[in-house]
């Protein structure tokens, strides 16, 4: 028994070793791969890394009904450690998606600087493009978001286009202008079971109140502009 935890306990020390310099070693690594001129490591804020990040590549999953939420600052600063492990150390997240160098690099780096909420160079942060209740402005802020990972040419969801078109003139009457309750697209946003689009058992979070509220107003306005 003695010699077992004697054992178990060198073993401990062995890997605890290990551990140790390799993420010692590679975060050094880290800071040449994913190194940035002067000039951009004094634009980081927190409102950059959401515009490049934290929107386009995160909050599918990790919104309103996801498991940890990066849609507000405090969210994601509590978050910090744990999104560099991930994505960094064990590399899993973005689920189903990447990061490119230039976007691994921006988070590294402002994960490194603390994490600021305001630039260094005294940039406020980009002023948020609202969404309003036109097809471009939710395309590009929720289809684009939340939809396009399988609705696009060669994913699951291919035979469901989300381009205007094809949702105005879909047998499957997802679109019926005028009457958004009836309105399949609404339907399936809505619904609380398994069919709920984007699917929960895939890991996706459901759309916003506010995102579900724009679509509606958009239907019943006419679904025109
Ligand atoms: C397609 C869905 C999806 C996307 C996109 C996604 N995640 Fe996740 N994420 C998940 C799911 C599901 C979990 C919980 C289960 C798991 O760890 O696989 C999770 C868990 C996490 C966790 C917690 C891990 C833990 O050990 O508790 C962190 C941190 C995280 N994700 C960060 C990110 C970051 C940062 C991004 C964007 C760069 C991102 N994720 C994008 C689905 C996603
Ligand atoms: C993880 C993949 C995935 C994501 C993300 C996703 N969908 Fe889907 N969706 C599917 C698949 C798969 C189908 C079934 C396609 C088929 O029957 O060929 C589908 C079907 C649909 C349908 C038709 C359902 C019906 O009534 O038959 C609609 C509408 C739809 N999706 C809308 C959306 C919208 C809007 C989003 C984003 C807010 C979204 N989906 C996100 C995979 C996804």
């Amino acid at each position: 028994m003695r010699l077992h935890s004697g054992l178990l306990f060198t073993l401990g020390l062995i890997l605890v070793g290990c551990n140790y310099t390799n993420i010692k070693g590679s975060s050094e690594d880290m800071n040449q791969v994913f190194s940035l001129p002067a000039d951009k490591m004094s634009e980081l804020s927190y409102g950059v890394l959401a515009e490049k990040i934290f929107i386009p590549k995160c909050i599918s999953c990790h919104g309103n009904a996801g498991n940890i939420n990066f849609e507000s600052y405090g969210e994601v600063v509590r978050n910090l450690a744990l999104i560099k492990k991930t994505v960094f150390i064990e590399k899993t997240m973005p689920k189903k998606g990447s990061l490119s160098q230039e976007e691994l690099s921006y988070l590294w780096n402002w994960i490194n600087m603390g994490a600021p909420e305001q630039a260094q160079n005294g940039n406020s942060n980009p002023q948020p493009d609202p969404l309003i209740a036109t097809y471009e402005s939710i395309n590009k802020h929720v289809f684009q978001v939340s939809c396009k990972d399988c609705h696009n040419p060669t994913g699951s969801g291919k035979r469901v286009p989300l381009d205007k078109e094809s949702l105005l003139n879909s047998p499957l009457e997802l679109i019926i202008p005028g009457n958004p309750d009836e309105s399949g697209l609404v339907i399936d946003l809505e619904r609380t079971d398994d069919k709920r689009m984007p699917p929960a058992k895939e890991g996706y979070s459901a759309l916003s109140d506010e995102a579900k509220a724009t679509i509606r107003k958009w239907i019943e306005n006419g679904a025109k502009d």
